[in-house]
């Protein structure tokens, strides 16, 4: 199996058990602070005892100046129990079987600077962490979760990666703003991608390598797994980004371009079956073409509203017999251009280049690529979104 594909290969095998770090959660939070006054925010896949988003929210509940923060926890994650086996005030173990929820309004302070491990601790062992058993087993679509869904402004949480459409999905429906976790791999959904295309969800900052702590149970694996001095195990993935509908700064900044497509042209080829170009990686992108282009999936992180529109394929489909696809990429077998003018030989050789540079080797992109017909000199590329200059 490609590396890269991994987390793909999780969802399949629905292992959802993958531990965010605090800095990373951190570094993403901080693009955001302004959004967070005064709010209600959920973390819907999370331990109190054991998630970082937690602990990120407790931490900063004071400063971020939040209004209510709610965690709640999945039956049967590996964390469950781990951390602390019993609510001093409850007298009762923390059982497998049951969610937990944890909902507060304040987080005292012992020295009034700011919130240290040790208030938060004293918290969570206190009547005043709000935790208690939920009725379910905490399942994020369950009626009770839902409810506190309804209750939240802001939804923060890496969710797991085999229910992602899902969990868009129920966020989408009740008109919730969140920044979640995800792969990369998801913005080709059709479920994803559309709403990508509309600006109603957009990614955050990071965008790449992410490591994540994993339960003892998880196998081995020959990359991106180790081990660390304690006897954690960690995984990697090369493929990971924010997914929100908060805005930030970085969506808001220009590309620099430097490509001229005018005295180029045979650079930048047709489609068969779409009125498009296609531009093979984003530093590419022509600065003096005006029409569709159709450019990598990558482009994503760096989509400025401002100077570009996310068009969606089956708008400029030129062949009636290409069907429509619910994703509005163009990718797959439809993806194809014949061109005497098309350079293969040199695309062939680039293609290194631009693996590297999408650095993630979609498993789809590797099949489509290998039905390159170098007898016919027909050639598909790797999946495409199409984007067209705001004039
Ligand atoms: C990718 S892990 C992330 C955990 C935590 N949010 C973090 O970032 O450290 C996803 C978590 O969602 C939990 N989970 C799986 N299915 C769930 C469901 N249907 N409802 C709520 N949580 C679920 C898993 O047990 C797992 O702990």
């Amino acid at each position: 199996m490609a590396k890269n594909s991994s987390l793909n290969a999780a969802s399949v095998a629905k292992q959802d058990e993958f531990y965010t770090q605090y800095k990373d959660i951190q570094n993403e939070l901080n693009h955001y602070e302004k959004h967070f006054k005064d709010k209600t925010v959920l973390c819907n896949c999370d331990d109190p005892f054991e998630s970082n988003f937690c602990k990120f929210f407790l931490r900063n509940f004071n400063y971020l100046g939040l209004k209510r923060l709610i965690c709640t926890s999945y039956s049967t994650s590996s964390v469950v129990g781990k951390q602390m086996t019993l609510f001093d005030w409850m007298d009762e173990p923390v059982v497998t079987g049951n969610g937990y929820v944890m909902d507060i309004k304040e987080v005292p302070m012992a020295n009034g600077r700011g919130v240290s491990d040790e208030d938060i601790d004293n918290l969570l062992k206190s009547k005043k962490s709000g935790v208690k058993k939920l009725k379910g087993d905490g399942d994020f679509r369950s009626e009770e979760c839902i409810e506190y869904l309804k209750q939240a402004d802001i939804v923060v949480t890496n969710p797991p990666f085999s229910l992602f459409r899902e969990y868009v999905a129920l966020l989408m429906e009740y008109d919730k703003k969140f920044l979640i976790i995800g792969n990369q791999n998801n913005i080709t959904y059709k479920e994803i991608f559309p709403l990508i295309q509309q600006n109603k969800i957009w990614l955050g900052c990071k965008f790449g390598d992410m490591a994540f702590r994993v339960p003892d149970h998880y196998e081995p694996r020959a990359t991106r797994f180790w081990i660390d001095e304690n006897g954690q195990k960690w995984r990697s993935f090369g493929t990971i980004c924010w997914y929100t509908n908060l805005d930030h700064e970085k969506r808001h900044e220009k590309l620099i371009l430097y490509k001229n497509y005018y005295g180029n042209e045979s650079d930048y080829p047709k489609y068969d079956n779409y009125d498009a170009i296609n531009v093979n990686k984003v530093a590419d992108i022509p600065k003096d073409y005006f029409e569709c282009m159709a450019v990598p999936i990558t482009y994503v992180d760096k989509h400025n509203p401002e100077e570009f529109d996310i068009i969606n394929a089956n708008d400029i489909r030129t062949n009636p017999e290409t069907p429509v696809k619910g994703h509005g990429l163009i990718k797959d077998k439809d993806a194809v251009i014949t061109t005497y003018a098309y350079k293969y030989d040199e695309i062939a050789k680039n293609s290194l280049t631009y693996v590297a540079e999408e650095s993630h080797n979609y498993l789809t992109d590797r099949q489509t690529d290998r039905q390159t017909d170098r007898q016919t000199d027909r050639r598909i590329t790797y999946a495409r979104i199409v984007i067209r200059r705001k004039m």
